[in-house]
Formats: structure tokens, sequence, C-alpha cells
């Protein structure tokens, strides 16, 4: 279904995250017909360059991106036609004018900030002021939203003297994850689930984001940042609050993010004895953390695992474990929501049994699997064998049905007005009021994160969190 006419406004638009996620999003939305026929990309940056010139970069970037999959040149021509380029800058008052005089009456106006947020006041100022942005426009930023709770009051303060919340988006690309949307689906439109989802049927919860990849080129953002700042403060606390909310009584906006709010408000302050940090390190001949980092000494984190637990009725003696880290085994991420074991074994010779495990994963393959213990098939009396019920998305869809990046579907979401997978301003803002006393713990201290392989699952400290506890972290890789 096409979304309404609209003209968007992409500053930072030769940038790494314009080029990688959101203008091949929009070109792939464009393709399956819901970009209407009028709506039109106008990019804007520092750089002097014509329409031709940003038009090349981004079929460039488009057929890098989407390789084979393209589709007929025309198509790509055709949606390059609907994108124009004006040079602003965000600093001066070179480039408004021109800008002003491209925006349309009678469509929707969305401001994608895909900038440094040291720019998002002066530019949010600066549409208001010059009368770029009306009443029902929209404003797109992403993350970092902050490094703190007061840098992030401070961005949502110059967010808001010129937009009201309900046209502000702050971007979490997690919550566009297909995965991510359908927890919600399994939680609140089945019922079997939901009466078993408190700590009387879940021992413990893991969640995991882990990456094979390193921090080489982002060293720059990454080193002042580090696990905690980039991952956790954002995409872990969304995950855990998406698996641990109330149901939400409508699937409205605001119904849901006050539900993630609660959560958030209900997480314990974490003492450093339950939280794992890590750095990765140089391998034989190969290169660690400290090699990109810029500094030899550096102290910030590439990994961290930490319990966590939600003080509330539901989730009291379940704790949540979270576990991200940089340059691990493989590239996975899920949620593992780990049931009691069953109280009473009534089969001989089969020890103990295990509780069943209930998986959402988001990448790769994203699906959802659950581990069950069934008979093992054959003659030979009663033996017990664990296996999952497995179902990937990719499958269940049929093989032509291409997944759709979070990108796109956020972007269609600005346009169409719905702000559910977006974070509000408090949310954003408890979530940091919950994560600076952890962060400021560690920077009062002078030892250094423990050192991982490269490869590996993480350090030694993240396996004695679970271990002490007597759980164990599912397998990465
Ligand atoms: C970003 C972080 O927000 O998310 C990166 O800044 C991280 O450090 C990325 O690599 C992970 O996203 P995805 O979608 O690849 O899991």
């Amino acid at each position: 279904i096409p979304v309404e006419p609209f003209d968007l406004v992409l500053f930072g638009a030769t940038g790494d995250l314009a080029h990688r996620k959101i203008l091949p999003g929009l070109f792939h939305r464009f393709v399956v017909g819901q970009m209407p026929d009028t709506a039109r990309i106008i990019g804007s940056a520092r750089s002097d360059m014509s329409v031709e010139e940003f038009r090349g970069t981004v079929r460039a970037a488009i057929l890098e991106q989407a390789g084979d999959e393209v589709g007929p040149e025309e198509v790509l021509a055709d949606f390059l036609s609907r994108i124009d380029y004006v040079r602003v800058n965000a600093t001066g008052d070179e480039g408004w004018d021109e800008l002003a005089g491209k925006l349309r009456a009678d469509r929707v106006r969305a401001f994608y900030l895909s900038v440094a947020p040291s720019l998002f006041a002066e530019i949010a100022e600066r549409l208001h002021a010059g009368g770029l942005a009306t009443g029902d426009s929209r404003i797109v930023v992403e993350k970092p939203f902050g490094r703190d709770l007061q840098s992030a009051q401070e961005l949502n303060a110059g967010l808001r003297a010129c937009f009201d919340e309900h046209q502000i988006y702050r971007i979490d690309h997690y919550l566009g994850k297909e995965t991510v949307q359908n927890l919600m689906a399994l939680r609140f439109a089945n019922s079997l689930f939901e009466p078993l989802w408190n700590s009387t049927h879940i021992d413990h919860v893991q969640i995991t984001v882990a990456e094979s990849l390193g921090i080489e080129g982002r060293e720059a953002y990454y080193d002042k940042s580090g696990a905690m700042r980039d991952m956790v403060q954002n995409h872990l606390v969304q995950l855990l609050c998406l698996t641990a909310m109330e149901p939400p009584s409508k699937f409205t906006p605001n119904a849901v993010r006050d539900e993630k709010v609660k959560v958030i408000e209900a997480l314990d302050p974490v003492p450093d004895e339950d939280i794992a940090r890590g750095q990765y390190r140089a391998e034989k001949g190969g290169d660690g953390y400290l090699d990109h980092a810029g500094d030899p000494s550096s102290r910030t984190e590439s990994f961290v695992a930490m319990k966590v637990r939600v003080a509330n009725w539901r989730w009291s003696g379940t704790p949540f474990y979270l576990r991200t880290g940089k340059r691990l085994r493989a590239r996975e991420s899920e949620i593992a929501v780990v049931f009691r074991d069953p109280p009473h074994t009534i089969f001989p010779n089969v020890g103990h049994l295990r509780g069943n495990v209930l998986v959402i994963r988001l990448q790769p393959d994203e699906g959802i699997t659950l581990r069950t213990t069934i008979k093992d098939p054959g003659p030979g009396g009663l033996r017990l064998k664990e296996v999952s019920l497995d179902m990937s998305f990719a499958e269940a869809l049929g093989a032509d049905s291409r997944p759709q990046d979070a990108y796109e579907r956020l972007v269609m979401d600005v346009i169409r007005g719905d702000q559910t997978l977006f974070m509000r301003g408090d949310e954003v803002e408890a979530a940091w009021t919950w994560a600076d006393p952890i962060i400021r713990a560690w920077d009062e201290r002078t030892d250094q994160p423990t050192p991982y392989d490269t490869g590996s699952s993480g350090p030694e400290d993240a396996l004695m969190l679970m271990h002490r506890d007597g759980r164990r972290w599912r397998q990465v890789g």
C-alpha cells in the first residue's frame, strides 16, 4: 500500500549510513510500489556537487547493496529521477532558502538528520525559524542519542524547542528488525505463551548480540563509547523491554512505549560484580582492539555481559542476562527464554530433564525455535532426545520474499506517522538513568577490561557470571 506523498530531506546525504542503509532502503520501498509517484527525496550535505553527481553516488550505493537483485535499469533510473540535491551548511546560512524553495505544500515533510548529534539542535532551529518545518512535519534522528543522561536531556531540549514529541522520531534500528516485532506478535497474538511468561515458569532470559566484526574504521566514535553506550543502553535494553513488558492495552505508539518505560524504570542498579567487561586482543600476527583504538592504553570495553534484574511482580526471581561484543565467534543475535526444568522425572534412567527454551533469533536466519524433549524414535525402549521445533521466516514466507531491512520499515513508518517503533524522549532518558551509574563506576576503576580472543565467545568472567548461578550461556556460533 503506497504511503502518502512526501518530501523527505536527508541531511548527511553523502554519509555512510545514508548510502549503506537509508537510500537503498528507500529504493526497495520504491520497487515494491510503496513510494507514491510524487514522492521526492532531497539529499542535503555540505559537499558541493550537482544533482547528477549525487544521483551517481546513490546509484553506486544501491548497486553495491543490492548486487544482482537490483532489477531492471529503468526502475533504478526512475527512482533516481525522484532524487534531488541541495548543498546546505548546517551551521551557516548557505543553502537553506534553496532547500525551502524545493519543499511543496500539501505533502508530508520529513527531515532525516543522519548527522552528528551535535548538529541536531541547530538544524532543528533552522528548520523551525526558516519555516521549513510545519506543525505536521517529522524530524528523524539517529543514535547515539547522548552519551549520558545530561547530554540526552540537552538533545531532547534542543529538539523539543522546535518540534513536539509527536513529531520526533528517534531511531533504534533494532526495533525495525522483523523478528523483534515478531516478538510482540508472538507474545500478544497467541494465547499459548502469555500465561507462562513470568518468573513462575521462566528460569531466566539470555539476550545475546554477538558480532564478528571489530571496530575498524569507527574507532574515533567507538573508543569514546564502548559496548555499554553503543549497544547495551539502546539495542539490548530495547530487546529486554519488549521481552519483559506488560501487554499494552492497544497497539498504539504511546501505549507500547508507556509499557517499555515502566520496564526500564523497574531495572535494579547493576552491581559491579554482576558485570563482565572484555576487550578483544591480538591473535598471533593479527590485530586487537588496542591496535585499532588509536590509544594503546584504552580501557574501552568491546564486550559486556551482565545480569539484570527487573524488579517487579512478574519478573522477581528471573534474571535477564545480557551479552554483546565485537570480534566474537559469529554474528549472531537472539533472545532465549529459558523455562524452568520439569519438576519431576517419571522416566527411568534419563536423569535430569531440562526446561524448554524459546529462542527468538534476530540474525542470521531470522526465526523462532522451541527446544522440546521428545522420545528418541525407534525401538530400544524409551529414550529421550532434545529437538527444536523450528520456524525459519525465510522458509515460512517463501523463498522469494526478500526480508525487509530495518531502515526500510522505519523510514516508511515516519511517513505514515507511526511512532510505535521509535524511542520516546522519556524512554531514552530512563535508559541513561539506569546506564549512567554503571558507566561511572567503571570510569572510577583503573583496571583494564579482561582480554578475550578474537573468535571466542568472550572473556572467562562472562562464563563465571552464569556459572555462579548454576546456569550456562548458549553457545555463540
Ligand atoms: C549499531 C552500533 O547501532 O549497531 C554498531 O553502533 C553495531 O556498533 C550495529 O555494529 C549492529 O547492528 P546490526 O543491525 O548489524 O546488528
